[in-house]
């Protein structure tokens, strides 16, 4: 019998990662192909589905050649999540997809919210607000803004289904990532039919749904010759990053928080069902077992406002170039004290999500004096990060999902340990980066696909596989200096808000 290898494949934002995880939980081999982002306009955010495609096969090409072998034992999508890959009949796609952190849809996030009656009307059916990322205002763009491309759209696909397509020929996706659409009643883990009717919305543009552990495929003759894996390989339906990479960092409970710092900024807890999601401020969707549910609160500006300063730094410009070392940047952060002589950074780079849905937010360095100089800007962008994750957590002590006794951290940022320490810090909780980490959405849809086909039982199985790799504890004098400069934080987004609105109108007009 062959050894167990399961594949898990994230078409992020910047690259698509493939994995493969044995049956102990290890990583037996990694690797990461980029592809670039587009950004037509100020705003908005696209990519070409055939760039993950591409990106996609060349990393499992890699993957399997490290491992040895191309007969996997099953395999787990995720992804990005919210955005729209609209393909026309004969499965082409249309136009470049619409990303999660694209911004043009704050009129038909309006429009279906007011279809629905209201805030909450909207809540009573989806459990969630209609927000500008989501996959719903946007295919009501499509019909507001490019009835042509419209009218020839005859699916919907989130960017992991496009991959879920390519590999099976299947049409379909899973709860968690359908949550994210806006258009899915997640209590009941099935679309909202109620509001499809009230939007006009066709529910035949909608893939099939599986619940995340379910096989929801299996590799085709053409899936096997276009990315090299063995046909009738399963093909379980996996989850949307922010939510699988709940499980990858072995949270099942409450009690825990995970915190992301990928491209956007995450905090995230398990949940046992729905509570009410007063003003609709942090996401209710729909986790990888049938009777788990999900909550966080995502900010836009994590990992890529990193990005943005390091290529401002590297004299690039743009917002993800730049060739200044990641090690070498936080390092030098470190030359200036916790709360950085006063200097706060305000992360909204791309607008903001949680806890101010404004795609009109700005960010801002507020404090500048001349004392300041790049070792405090950079730390500051790395506090403001942090500061920005605990302005959501403290949306979910609201809600009274309890006091956070230790956080799980991962995405890329969770490889720096200073940014790690700031986390312990500024929460005062014990910090831990957990086995697969650096691995983030990728490693939690390998352990999916692995529920999925029997070689675990349980979440509580694969959680007892993420074993703590590191630690950070809180220092007293740190937290001190936090807990004030947070209370500031919290101040600037109200004091500036009026000026953002300016600032936005004024561009506009330009
Ligand atoms: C989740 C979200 C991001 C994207 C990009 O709601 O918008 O996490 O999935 O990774």
């Amino acid at each position: 019998m062959k050894d167990t290898a399961i594949l898990g494949i994230d078409i992020g934002t910047s690259s698509c990662k493939a994995i493969a995880v044995g049956r102990d939980g290890a990583l037996l081999a990694s690797a990461t192909v980029g592809y670039p982002l587009s950004i037509p306009r100020e705003g908005w955010s696209e990519q070409n589905p055939d760039d993950w495609i591409k990106g996609a096969g060349m990393a499992i090409a890699e993957v399997t050649g490290a491992i040895g072998s191309t007969d996997v034992t099953a395999i787990g999508l995720t992804g990005q999540m919210h955005g729209l890959t609209p393909l026309d009949r004969d499965l082409g796609v249309i136009r470049p997809a619409i990303l999660w952190n694209d911004q043009r849809t704050e009129a038909e996030c309006q429009q279906i919210t007011e279809a629905a009656g209201g805030l909450e009307g909207l809540l009573g059916m989806t459990g969630n607000p209609m927000l500008p990322g989501y996959t719903g205002g946007k295919i009501v763009w499509m019909r507001n803004h490019e009835p042509r491309n419209f009218e020839r759209m005859a699916h919907a696909l989130n960017p992991k289904d496009y991959l879920r397509l390519k590999l099976t020929g299947e049409i379909a996706t899973e709860v968690s990532d359908a949550s994210g659409t806006g258009l899915f009643d997640v209590a009941n883990r099935r679309w909202s039919s109620p509001l499809l009717e009230k939007t006009g919305i066709d529910a035949a543009l909608l893939p099939r749904c599986t619940e995340s552990q379910e096989i929801s495929g299996t590799v085709s003759k053409l899936g096997a010759e276009l990315f090299g894996v063995a046909a009738e390989t399963p093909v379980v339906g996996g989850g949307g990053d922010a939510v699988i990479q709940t499980i990858g960092s072995g949270i099942v409970s409450a009690n825990m928080l995970q915190t992301t710092i990928g491209t956007a900024g995450i905090v995230a807890t398990a949940l046992d069902g729905t509570p009410p999601n007063p003003d609709g401020r942090l996401q209710l969707f729909c986790n990888v077992a049938e009777d788990l549910w999900h909550c966080m609160g995502v900010s836009l500006n994590a990992g890529g406002a990193f990005s943005w300063l390091r290529s401002v730094l590297a004299g690039t410009g743009g917002p993800d170039g730049g060739n200044v070392d990641f090690g070498a940047l936080v390092e030098r952060a470190e030359a200036a004290p916790p709360g950085s002589q006063g200097l706060l950074f305000l992360p909204y780079l791309w607008g903001e999500r949680c806890p101010w849905p404004d795609p009109s937010a700005r960010a801002a360095f507020v404090g500048l004096t001349a004392g300041h100089g790049d070792s405090h800007l950079i730390r500051a962008l790395l506090e403001g990060v942090v500061f920005a994750l605990a302005d959501m957590a403290s949306l979910m002590t609201e809600m009274g999902l309890g006091e956070v006794a230790r956080i799980h951290t991962s995405g890329g940022g969770s490889s720096a340990s200073l940014w790690n320490q700031i986390q312990a810090d500024v929460f005062g909780a014990k910090v831990a980066t957990a086995r697969g980490a650096a691995e983030g959405a990728a490693y939690g849809a390998a352990l999916v696909a692995g529920l999925g086909t029997g070689v675990w039982d349980t979440p509580e199985d694969v959680a007892a596989l993420c074993t703590i790799e590191g630690r950070w504890e809180p220092d007293a004098g740190n937290a001190a200096v936090y807990r004030e400069m947070l209370s500031i934080y919290q101040e600037l987004y109200i004091a500036l808000r009026p000026a953002f609105r300016r600032l936005r109108d004024r561009s506009s007009a330009i």
